[in-house]
């Protein structure tokens, strides 16, 4: 949202906005349900370092909806209250990080009921060694969610991310910023000294990345798209760091066919998040395409965008399962561990399908006898080691 002030943004409900909501709080509770389980795990937080006002209002409607703190106060309010987690003294506890001295009062008004939660006026970068020490190596979850890039410079992001807890994250990266930072470089990537500003925002982008290679990207001559792809590996290698088995990106759009907005960058360090994400995903997915393909044929059927979509994923399970055949097709046994063979494909459908659909697809041509499995029947759920082959020649 670079060039909004946060003031405008929260005159206006963004119609992209759930999508951020939506898998930021779904994620949460699946989170806190599993972190929140060790007998050690007495406290867990979650970091809102953006936190805004904790509501939009939508100034053509009036209707107001909550915020990420807000949506986020109410599962830690859900947790807390669980009978188990009462007994064993756990709590899910929330830290909010607001600069706008507005917001901060709104967000301070908004949350007062909720004696699990802080907020903190002031700056992210301000409060990031604090809020490290106070949280120890506990789990956290943190969500940085700002405007434009300049607030989440490396140094203070790898604060946090590089912390003696684990830790999972959502970062809202929009590259707009980058793509108009590099019209104001000269080829060989220092800032033009005619162009007001230009020195400020060059460096602005060197923090963000913790390096000056986004400028050898930016004057590379590839296209848009390419370009992201390879500032997002850049931040995975230099901000992110290797600790983190798990790292995506989604490109959130207003529509389904639309250019990307922003990216909803993942990170976590245990194996189940990367299904987990996948998993929420994919659900985004056909929600967006849903309601995209609903606001450009205002007129249509009830459920006749549903049906759409059912066609789109039941498409994309075909063209999954000729994936596993060509895959398969390719190993010196013509077989495959069912795990395996999922997670080869995942990459390619990642985001798109979600896990059960990978064993439908797989058990739909059991069914027609193009792939041969193990157990007998279709009945028996495929088990990762179950091994899956290609029919005898
Ligand atoms: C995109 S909004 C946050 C929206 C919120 N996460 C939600 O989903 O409801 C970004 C907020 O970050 C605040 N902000 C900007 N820079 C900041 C900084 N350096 N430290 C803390 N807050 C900042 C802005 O005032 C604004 O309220």
């Amino acid at each position: 949202m670079p060039g909004d002030s946060a003031k405008g943004f929260f005159g206006r409900v963004r119609p992209w906005q759930w999508i951020k909501h939506s898998v930021f709080t779904q994620y949460l509770w699946i989170w806190a349900m599993k972190v929140g389980s060790p007998p050690q795990a007495k406290t867990i937080w979650v970091i809102d370092a953006f936190a805004g006002a904790g509501e939009f209002t939508d100034t053509e409607t009036g209707e107001t909806a909550a915020g990420s703190p807000l949506q986020a106060a109410l599962i830690a309010k859900k947790y807390n209250e669980l009978p188990k987690k009462v007994a064993a003294g756990k709590e899910l506890r929330l830290i909010c990080i607001e600069r706008d001295p507005d917001h901060c009062a709104a967000l301070k008004e908004r949350l007062k009921g909720f004696d699990f939660v802080e907020v903190l006026e002031g700056e992210f970068g301000e409060h990031a060694d604090a809020i490290v020490a106070k949280i120890g190596t506990d789990r956290a979850l943190v969500l940085l969610d700002p405007i434009g890039l300049k607030s989440i410079d490396a140094v203070t992001c790898k604060k946090l991310l590089h912390r003696n807890g684990k830790t999972d994250a959502f970062v809202n990266v929009q590259f707009a910023v980058v793509h108009r930072t590099r019209g104001q470089m000269l080829p060989d990537g220092e800032p033009d000294p005619d162009v007001q500003g230009s020195a400020a925002n060059v460096r602005n982008i060197d923090a963000f990345f913790g390096t000056e290679a986004w400028r050898k990207i930016a004057l590379s001559g590839m296209s848009l798209r390419e370009q992201e792809a390879a500032w997002l590996q850049l931040y995975y290698d230099e901000v992110v760091g290797w600790r983190y088995s798990c790292k995506h990106h989604y490109p959130v759009k207003r529509t389904f066919d639309g250019k990307p907005k922003y990216y909803l960058v993942h990170i976590a360090d245990h194996p189940d998040a990367d299904w987990l994400i996948n998993n929420l995903l994919a659900s985004v997915e056909s929600r967006l395409f849903v309601v995209s393909r609903e606001r450009e044929n205002p007129g249509s059927l009830t459920g006749f965008a549903d049906e759409e979509d059912r066609v789109r994923v039941e498409d994309l399970k075909r063209a999954l399962g000729k994936a596993a055949i060509e895959l398969i097709g390719t190993q010196p046994s013509r077989a495959m561990q069912f795990g395996q063979l999922c997670l080869a494909l995942r990459p390619e459908f990642f985001g798109k399908l979600k896990e059960t659909d990978y064993s439908k697809a797989i058990k739909a041509l059991i069914e027609k006898e193009q792939l041969v499995r193990e157990k007998k029947g279709l009945h028996p759920a495929l088990k990762p080691d179950e091994v899956i082959s290609l029919p005898p020649v």
